[in-house]
């Protein structure tokens, strides 16, 4: 059955609630004066009429064994490969090649949580001498080679982006699972991408607590051996320095501390495989309208060349430039803009362990002091918490930025403001970037040298990349009207998906079919790709970003499908039917609100709505729990039945439910109602 995203129409009150953008805020004339891109005509060089070919011009910026012959081959549209002939490595370019006049340079700071233990500096020397060590390992110890895929499911640490860059030197595809998801999330994806290694760390520090994360790869590998998926080593870090360490106790003949097998391999360096630039780089899972999470595969060399151009020119980094990504490396955010894209540059790329507001509200304002940091990239989420818990905070330590970023869910002007001011202090320049997991970098953004901010909005397509706002029948909704519709990118872009992993049907349907011009077309023109967020483009071409339109709940800018929530609360025995709905929450943006029912012959009660949060922390992780579980007698439905979930929103929003008396149950609505 087809598979097409339910749209629903963006409401009146929808847009309503979210603010209006404000006024331009130029960037300060020291920024633009160091700035790497500042010629204007970039955006004519990237116009729609140059595309494909423009991109040359990014490919250009990575080392290439042989150079590509063809820029886009389009012959199984919309499945594109970019840069094709060309041969080149991920690794090479993000590390041999900054040897020559960076050896001794930082490449990461791995800042543990305990602030007792001393930040590690790993210069580029050391990085070539780690990534080629552990190559080495995971060719011989076991036996991995170009094309095999490989599950990753570590926490934030220096040998992260260490065992990414060891993988991609061999051609192996990465799939790395975020560390906070539970044993059940990384057997499904263990399973999907057909891995027969998994990688992963024994513990971590978060929030104050030491956790046992070895503990996962047991429940994983338990389960992915129960769906068939034989997985037959676990490679375990131990965490920085070892010192502390997880009491999970490893598994005879399947586990193994990767710091004893890699005794045997000290010295050791692999010469990097020539990849094909369309070769899969990594898989990133990402949720979308199904229960079950799909694969974004990612190409080797459009892949490396979009985030290497557009680290380059929006997020400005320089060699000499001590650049700070908030984000986690288990989201495509960590991949593109800690890992890939500031490492192809050779720039100092900082990995912190914990959370931002732990131990103090003063943690991120004291690492960008003692290190140095001049480039900072975060989300809302940890924007609105730093300014909630300890707004004066950053007045008090000694950093200079010259460049912010906000990327993950949409930012309100005030918060906006406060970041500009007080934590920016007035004098980086910004820039909110829009793009997904699927779409490999960014996709709406201003470049900070040549165009102004304006708060709450997003800024025009980067070069080469030509949105455009369609409605339901695809008419274009033209700018400048105040009107909102559904997103699409008119052109294919080198950082885009190839496919989703295993499924090309998906891909088609899931993204292209609903505006595609002509099925049978092998003309890029024919295929413009549905990015599922609705938005509102001003007469400036700025986009304003206003949220999802399929079943996505954005809860602090990470991505969790409404049905693999659902489920997961399906899960529990006693549970008939499941609906979430997104609650507006002043830190996270939304959070989730958990509606079940009953089977006949239960009751309600506090121990079900437990096991159901025990449930979505299991099936899922921490980031999955619900704000509350609301045991209703029934779920609102239409005559069709069909589960009203926008009537479920309003109750728990305290909004307005409007008309209820279309529906097959309205007294369902006024009992639920009640319960608020
Ligand atoms: C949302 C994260 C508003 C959007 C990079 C998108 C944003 C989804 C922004 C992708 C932004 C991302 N302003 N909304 N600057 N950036 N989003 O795949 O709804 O985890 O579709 O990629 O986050 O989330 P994903």
């Amino acid at each position: 059955m087809a598979e097409k995203p339910e749209m629903t129409e963006v409401s009146e009150a929808q847009i309503a609630s979210h603010w209006k953008e404000e006024d331009y805020y130029p960037p300060t004339l020291k920024f633009v004066a160091q700035a790497n891109m500042t010629d204007e005509t970039i955006y004519d060089r990237f116009s729609l009429e140059n595309v494909p070919d423009c991109f040359k011009e990014y490919a250009d910026l990575l080392d290439w064994y042989k150079y590509w012959d063809e820029i886009l081959d389009t012959s199984d549209a919309p499945c594109y490969k970019w840069f094709k002939g060309g041969l080149i490595n991920a690794s090479y370019n993000c590390v041999d090649r900054h040897l020559a006049k960076n050896r001794n340079k930082t490449a990461i700071h791995f800042v543990p949580e305990l602030e007792e233990e001393r930040v590690d500096h790993v210069t580029y020397q050391e990085l070539w001498v780690r990534v080629n060590e552990f190559a080495a390992l995971l060719q011989d110890f076991c036996g991995l080679k170009a094309g095999d895929r490989v599950t990753l499911h570590m926490p934030m640490s220096a040998e992260l982006p260490i065992t990414m860059l060891a993988l991609c030197r061999l051609g192996v595809i990465h799939s790395q699972v975020f560390g906070g998801f539970s044993g059940k999330s990384c057997a499904d994806r263990i399973v999907d991408s057909g891995s027969e290694v998994l990688i992963t760390m024994d513990a971590y520090y978060r929030g104050g607590k030491l956790l046992d994360h070895k503990i996962k790869a047991d429940e994983a590998v338990e389960e992915a051996t129960k769906q068939g998926q034989k997985v037959k080593k676990v490679l375990v870090w131990q965490r920085y320095n070892g010192k502390y360490s997880a009491e999970t106790p490893m598994v005879e003949g399947r586990d193994f501390f990767v710091n004893d097998v890699l005794k045997k391999y000290y010295g050791k360096r692999v010469e990097p495989v020539k990849m094909p630039a369309e070769a899969p780089l990594f898989l990133m899972y990402t949720s979308g309208t199904t229960g079950k999470p799909k694969g974004c595969q990612h190409g080797t060399g459009g892949y490396l060349a979009y985030v290497t151009a557009t680290s380059k020119y929006v997020q400005d980094i320089h060699p000499e430039d001590v650049y700070w990504c908030m984000a986690d490396i288990g989201w495509i955010t960590g991949h593109s803009y800690i890992v890939y894209g500031p490492l192809a540059l050779a720039a100092s790329t900082v990995i912190y362990e914990g959370i931002p507001n732990y131990p103090d509200a003063g943690r991120c304002w004291r690492i960008a002091q003692d290190l140095g940091v001049n480039i900072f990239h975060t989300a809302p989420t940890a924007i609105r918490a730093l300014r909630k818990i300890g707004p004066d905070e950053p007045a008090k330590y000694n950093y200079d930025f010259k460049h912010m970023t906000t990327v993950g869910e949409p930012i309100e002007p005030e918060v906006w403001k406060w970041y500009y001011h007080v934590v920016g202090k007035g004098k980086a320049a910004i820039v909110d970037t829009w793009w997904q997991t699927e779409t490999g970098g960014f996709l709406c953004s201003t470049l900070p040298g040549i165009k102004a901010m304006k708060p709450g909005s997003a800024g025009p397509g980067m070069p080469g990349i030509h949105p455009i706002i369609l409605d339901d029948e695809g008419k274009e909704v033209p700018s400048g009207e105040g009107k909102a519709g559904n997103i699409c990118i008119q052109n294919p872009w080198p950082g885009m998906f190839q496919t989703i992993w295993g499924d090309r049907d998906r891909f088609v349907r899931q993204y292209f079919e609903r505006y595609c011009k002509n099925p049978n077309s092998k003309d890029w023109r024919d295929w413009p790709y549905l990015t599922g967020d609705a938005a509102i483009m001003a007469d400036d071409g700025y986009v304003r970003i206003l949220g999802r339109i399929d079943d996505v709940i954005n809860v602090s800018g990470h991505r969790l499908g409404t049905k693999e929530l659902e489920s997961a609360a399906l899960v529990v025995e006693e549970i008939a039917e499941a609906a979430v709905v997104p609650v507006k929450h002043e830190i996270k943006g939304v959070e989730p609100d958990m509606y079940v029912s009953l089977k006949p012959g239960y009751e309600a009660s506090d121990e079900i709505a437990k096991k159901v949060q025990k449930a979505l922390i299991n099936e899922i992780g921490p980031i999955a729990k619900a704000r509350k579980v609301w045991i209703v007698p029934d779920m609102p439905k239409t005559r069709s039945g069909k589960i009203m979930r926008r009537i479920l929103a309003a109750i728990s929003n305290g909004t307005d439910v409007g008309d209820t008396m279309t529906l097959a149950n309205p007294e369902v609505v006024e009992a639920i109602k009640k319960m608020a």
